[in-house]
């Protein structure tokens, strides 16, 4: 089973691909969420017969709360079946009025606030230090913004998203102070997700579906876990549409530095 595109996403999106067939994978660091499902995209979709492997970031019961969901196992398990470039769509808070409950953005940059989340591959054998000045492909987003444009659906192009520890919500005043930063979305699984994927030199391609104002917002009551799932409910066919067409639009020989990654470096193992 090979797939050279991964999807990392929630539980509604299985039903976008076609002749899926579930494999288990272990890793050095566990098992990932779930078995990982891969399929192809179907007939009469652009792109038709393309493998793509699925994980729900998740677990399908959504047992991982974004603190415990196993990043590490995810990403290898990913590589390990072919995976180079990985689209993952997630939801996430508004930092500002201007991008309302339903909007998609495609940032270009991440702040980490997570604290104590394992985010590194290269620890007890030796230091590898990966460029990540730029977290997101940088062809990949190009992709997901022309995607989302020709649906009809277009997006922000471009942000910073700052991750939260979780599982709660933030304060007003974090909130407030995200946003006084100029910072523009908040979400909870972007991190350590998209710098594990930089180093196993993976092209890594978010996806942002905006379900809610969050606390500091003015027009903002503070946020709710119910609200949160009612936007995603009510976006998640649009939202998976939209992962069918950016997979659709990835090209197969990769043009851009992220393959680069580990050039002159020298990692302690073997990639998967
Ligand atoms: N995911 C969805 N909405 C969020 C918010 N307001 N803060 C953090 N993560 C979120």
């Amino acid at each position: 089973m090979h797939a050279e595109i991964g999807v990392i996403g929630g539980s509604g999106f299985y039903s976008f691909l076609d002749d899926v067939e579930e494999v288990e994978v272990s890793t050095p660091y566990g098992p990932p969420s779930d078995p990982i499902a891969i399929g192809t995209l179907p007939s009469g979709h652009r792109g038709a017969g393309r493998p793509v492997a699925f994980l729900p970031r998740h677990g399908r019961d959504h047992r991982f709360p974004p603190h415990r969901i196993p990043y590490r196992a995810n990403l290898w398990a990913l590589r390990s079946l072919g995976v180079r470039q990985v689209v993952a769509p997630s939801a996430v808070g508004s930092l500002t009025a201007a991008y309302g409950p339903g909007t998609l953005c495609v940032p270009d940059q991440l702040v980490d606030r997570t604290s104590g989340r394992a985010q590194t591959y290269y620890d007890e054998d030796g230091a590898i230090h990966v460029s990540f000045a730029d977290p997101y492909c940088p062809a990949g987003r190009r992709t997901a913004v022309e995607a989302a444009t020709a649906a009809g659906w277009p997006p922000v192009d471009g942000g910073t998203l700052v991750v939260i520890e979780g599982p709660r919500f933030s304060t007003r005043a974090e909130s407030q102070w995200y946003a006084g930063q100029g910072w523009t979305l908040v979400g909870m699984t972007g991190h350590p997700e998209a710098v594990l994927a930089r180093e196993l030199a993976l092209c890594y391609i978010p996806a942002c579906l905006v379900t809610d104002l969050d606390a500091g917002v003015e027009e903002g009551e503070g946020v709710t876990h119910e609200e949160v799932l009612q936007v995603f409910a009510e976006n998640v066919d649009r939202l998976r549409g939209l992962v069918g067409d950016i997979v659709a639009a990835l090209p197969a020989e990769r043009d851009c530095p992220c393959p680069r990654t580990l050039d002159g470096l020298k990692p302690p193992f073997d990639l998967p």
